[in-house]
């Protein structure tokens, strides 16, 4: 089971890999590839349950996932994000979600979508033993208040604060910093910068390491951020292996002989 230790010791030698996962044959799949880090990401709201956004996911929602990845999992580094306003508001509050989630569920570690509100608060999940997991530039949890999903760190002003957040929360004791939608320039500068590694999504290519959606980068979803890439074609795979079944059982083919058996015993009920 590797440690964020071991993640750090990776940051510079070979890319880190992470992926989201957000239920148990996911998860082995995705640890049997040797993925380094599995993020039970709160974007289960919109990918999984149906939500347009991340702010309905709830603390009892997202423990019931990151329970089921966690009990998948043998090597990969399972991470629980945490929910809108599950942090940051009530300290005492915030670490008993975090702990829960390495308590209760199985997580290593905790991503909190972060600002200078978030650096005390890392700081103290570190003293008390929860690894956390920063992420700078596009929060989606700020949804409301950006007004959609824009780029961050696009003039010198928001950049350069993102730059000295990042190095506050390294100094806090974060142990790595996912980077989301932000220039690659901007990615590139930080990362030089900081010690604990930095993982990209919509970052470009000089982050110690790239993050994707899992259903993004298998081609579940319909539709993908301009950022991402499908590397596979997964959900036409689905729709195909469900048009044969609904013909099979359709023109009685399914199920035959081969699925089904009679019990010699039971001939009398005839
Ligand atoms: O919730 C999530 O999936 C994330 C990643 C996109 C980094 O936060």
């Amino acid at each position: 089971m590797p440690t964020v230790r071991d993640l750090r010791a990776k940051a510079g030698d070979e890319p880190i890999t992470m992926l989201t996962a957000y239920d148990a044959p996911t998860a082995e799949i995705v640890d049997d590839a040797g993925v380094d880090v599995i993020l039970v990401g709160d974007s289960v709201g919109n990918v999984v349950l149906g939500h347009e956004t991340t702010v309905p996911v709830t603390v009892d929602g997202i423990a019931h996932h990151v329970g089921a990845v966690s009990r998948a999992v043998d090597d990969a580094l399972v991470v629980a994000d945490m929910p809108f306003l599950s942090f940051g508001v009530d300290e005492t509050d915030s670490l008993e979600n975090a702990g829960r989630m390495l308590k209760e569920e199985g997580a290593q570690a905790v991503k909190l979508e972060s600002g200078s509100h978030t650096v005390d608060l890392t700081e103290k999940m570190v003293q008390l033993g929860i690894p956390v997991m920063a992420h700078l530039g596009l929060t989606p949890q700020h949804v409301n208040q950006y007004g959609g999903y824009p780029r961050q760190g696009t003039d010198q002003e928001a950049a350069e604060r993102m730059l000295e957040l990042a190095i506050e929360h390294e100094e806090a004791g974060a142990f790595s910093l996912v980077l989301e939608h932000v220039p690659s320039n901007l990615a590139a500068r930080i990362t030089e910068e900081l010690d604990i590694p930095t993982v990209g999504i919509g970052a470009g290519p000089d982050c110690d390491g790239q993050v994707l959606v899992f259903d993004d980068a298998v081609g579940i979803s319909e539709w993908t951020p301009s950022f991402s890439k499908q590397f596979g074609n997964v959900r036409e795979e689905m729709e195909a292996a469900v048009d044969d079944y609904v013909s099979a059982v359709e023109s009685e083919t399914f199920p035959g002989d081969a699925h089904s058996y009679e019990e010699r015993d039971l001939e009398d009920i005839y």
